[in-house]
């Protein structure tokens, strides 16, 4: 038995062709010429079919999946010798060189595995560092096992100065890593196995990207000693064979007094992150560049206004320094560059000065960018402070953990960057069961959430003596109740507001959507939340101004009624002007209610109790009712508040008020 990468074959010089089929499954038998997988490119689709009879064991692309000439797609195991193949090969035109990697020589120093004729053990070793040795590893992002492909991360080096991936230089499955985090490494160090059927590949990193860094040496003849300010160009360094690297962040602002060495910018490739310094200290006059350009070697950054009288010489580094090209093997496929130590004008360290104390990879930096995700945010998990991947991905996780909803209203409203609550494994604690939310909660949840990010809030308290009130209200209590009204507290609550909505307009009011309007409302509509087994809902009353207190109870105990039986249409929850919130029947002597946004004020109303009121001699026993009003303090001020409740007390204690 033996295994087999099968490879796609030439396929006409096409490059990047896309995988729009596989055909087999892991575990399938198939025979010579069964097809494989299908290919799509602009021009024609083309079969790819099996070289060989064997068994599918491993499937190394997915439908998607761009591939070219030599890619590895799928693993056959055998029965017979692998050299067989040979006789297997596909017919023509399809695909004709699709066999089995041939043994290759081994270049130096790679090892070669014998266990078959189509895979080989390919050591990895350490590319040229820029000069630097003993490097610490700081992160092993695969594992044993992992199938790689060409230029996924393999490990992360960093210095005090950047922040370095090291990617694997071909396809395949890392069967041996030989370091691990903490180690410290050195050009040519030996650091992994991969088990590749690519006989053509280098045993070494190859150097398809950068070569290795140079020292950034100046290249303008030394400036001048002179004593006063001169302003001075700030280009970019060697950037170790890169260009057109993209600036990621801008570390200084004009008018900055810059140290020597302060970062000025930050750049990064697919592989590094690294900051180009300030060469000398000065004041940033100019920026000559923003987030998102591209830059080279050469290009102007900024103007520096220095005070030194013996300036160094503007840090453009010619291209011809760069030593990468005659840099021994092993090259590396590696960063825009391991920062030369001794040059002022050295890229610097990985941190972007402007999102403070951010330390991360380029991968992860990668990552965060094709999530939107700002780093500054992402708690950090990693040796040393620094964010992982996995930091990223459980802060994207926390992120849509959050009711779908709220998403773009509340991140629209509240300027998002709001930390979220660190998801828990609860179950460690003790057992536990997730159900989840029904539609109403969820639904209230996002409400009120918004209005708690979105409303400044403020309460006000007061007690209203509604001993008469409570004496009227049983008095009539069975003559209302033969007009089918069942008279409690609630609609004289909501007779007294809509007066007080009547005599405070103000309050009677939503915010522009800019923020910078207020919207009066002429009518006047009285929302009540309505406790049921499901959730909140708030009932509407509408033109409560213009109706009687029988009216109200009649329809306050219907809408009631409704809401328990989850039959309110969407009409009776609309409109609402203001809310009241009346926990009076259960108990409690005040508490904070939200805003009802985009309303402004929500009237809170707790058990009434018997208290002890000074009359001006002596106590006397009285039934107050506790009120809490929360408002918007963006539209309601403190004073309208407290005489908004005053007037509301005064009303319920001696409803005759009512009508004048
Ligand atoms: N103080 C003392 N007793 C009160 C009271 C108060 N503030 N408010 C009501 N009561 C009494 C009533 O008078 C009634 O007693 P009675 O039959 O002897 O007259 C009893 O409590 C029950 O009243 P209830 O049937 O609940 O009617 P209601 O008109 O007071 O309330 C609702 C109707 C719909 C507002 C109420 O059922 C409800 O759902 N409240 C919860 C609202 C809520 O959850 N708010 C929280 C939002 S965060």
């Amino acid at each position: 038995m033996s295994k087999h990468i099968i490879q796609v074959p030439d396929i006409g010089g096409s490059e990047d062709v896309e995988v729009i089929e596989i055909s087999v499954a892991v575990g399938d038998s198939v025979q010579a010429e069964d097809t494989l997988l299908v290919l799509e490119s602009d021009k024609a689709s083309m079969d790819i079919p099996s070289p060989m009879s064997g068994r599918i064991t491993r499937l190394l692309v997915q439908e998607g999946d761009k591939v070219s000439q030599g890619v590895q797609i799928i693993e056959i195991e055998t029965e017979g010798e692998a050299a067989s193949s040979a006789t297997e090969q596909p017919t023509a035109a399809k695909a004709e060189s699709t066999a089995t990697a041939p043994v290759a020589p081994a270049p130096a120093p790679a090892e070669v595995s014998s266990a078959t004729v189509s895979q080989q053990r390919q050591a990895i070793y350490v590319p040229d560092l820029g000069g630097h040795a003993q490097v610490e590893i700081i992160e092993l992002p695969a594992k044993v096992g992992d199938q790689l492909q060409a230029e996924d991360t393999l490990l992360t080096l960093e210095t005090d100065k950047a922040t370095m991936d090291i990617p694997a230089p071909v396809a395949g499955e890392l069967v041996e890593l030989l370091v691990k985090e903490g180690d410290k490494v050195s050009e040519g160090d030996l650091i992994a196995y991969l088990l590749t059927a690519d006989s053509s590949a280098s045993a070494t990193i190859s150097s398809n990207s950068a070569p290795a860094p140079a020292e950034i040496a100046p290249s303008a003849p030394a400036a001048p000693v002179t004593s006063a300010p001169r302003e001075q160009e700030v280009r970019v360094p060697d950037l170790g064979g890169h260009s057109q690297v993209e600036i990621i962040e801008l570390a200084a602002q004009i008018g900055d007094q810059l140290a020597e060495d302060a970062p000025l910018i930050t750049l990064e490739t697919d592989k590094a992150t690294m900051d180009i310094p300030a060469p000398f200290a000065g004041e940033l006059l100019e920026l000559k560049v923003k987030v998102g350009d591209k830059v080279s070697e050469g290009d102007l950054i900024a103007i520096l206004r220095t005070q030194s009288s013996a300036n160094p010489a503007p840090v453009a580094a010619s291209a011809s320094q760069s030593s990468a090209a005659q840099t021994s093997a092993p090259q590396a496929s590696a960063p825009i560059a391991a920062p030369a130590a001794t040059s002022p004008a050295a890229p610097k360290a990985s941190q972007p000065a402007s999102s403070g104390k951010v330390h991360a990879g380029p991968a992860v930096r990668l990552l965060a960018r094709e999530f939107g995700v700002d780093l500054s945010l992402v708690p950090a998990t990693g040796p040393r402070g620094r964010i992982l991947k996995e930091d990223v991905q459980n802060y994207v996780k926390a992120i849509l953990q959050q009711p779908r909803s709220t998403t773009p209203s509340t991140a629209a409203s509240s300027g998002a960057g709001i930390p979220p609550v660190p998801v828990q494994d609860f179950s460690q604690f003790g057992e536990i069961e997730e159900k989840p939310m029904g539609r109403l909660l969820k639904a209230g949840a996002v409400n009120l959430h918004r209005s708690w990010l979105n409303v400044p809030h403020v309460t006000q308290f007061d007690q209203a003596d509604i001993t008469e009130l409570e004496d009227f209200r049983k008095s009539i209590k069975a003559e209302a109740e033969k007009q089918g009204a069942k008279l409690t507290p609630l609609p004289f609550i909501i007779k007294a507001c809509a007066l007080a909505l009547e005599t405070f307009p103000q309050f009677n009011v939503s915010l522009g959507a800019e923020g910078d309007t207020l919207i009066w409302k002429k009518y006047i509509n009285i929302g009540f939340a309505v406790d049921t087994p499901d959730g909140l809902l708030v009932a509407v009353v509408k033109d409560a101004n213009k109706k009687s207190v029988y009216q109200l109870a009649r329809e306050t105990a219907d809408l009631g009624a409704r809401a328990q039986k989850k039959q309110l249409k969407g009409e009776d929850m609309k409109g609402s002007c203001f809310t009241i919130s009346s926990l009076g029947s259960i108990g409690g002597t005040a508490f904070t209610p939200i805003v009802n946004a985009p309303e402004v004020a929500i009237l809170g109303v707790s058990k009434a109790s018997i208290q002890p009121v000074w009359d001006g001699k002596v106590f006397q026993p009285r039934l107050m009712l506790p009120l809490s009003l929360s408002y918007d303090h963006r539209a309601i001020n403190g004073a309208d508040a407290a005489r908004f409740t005053s007037f509301l007390s005064q009303v319920l204690a001696d409803i005759r008020r009512m009508l004048l």
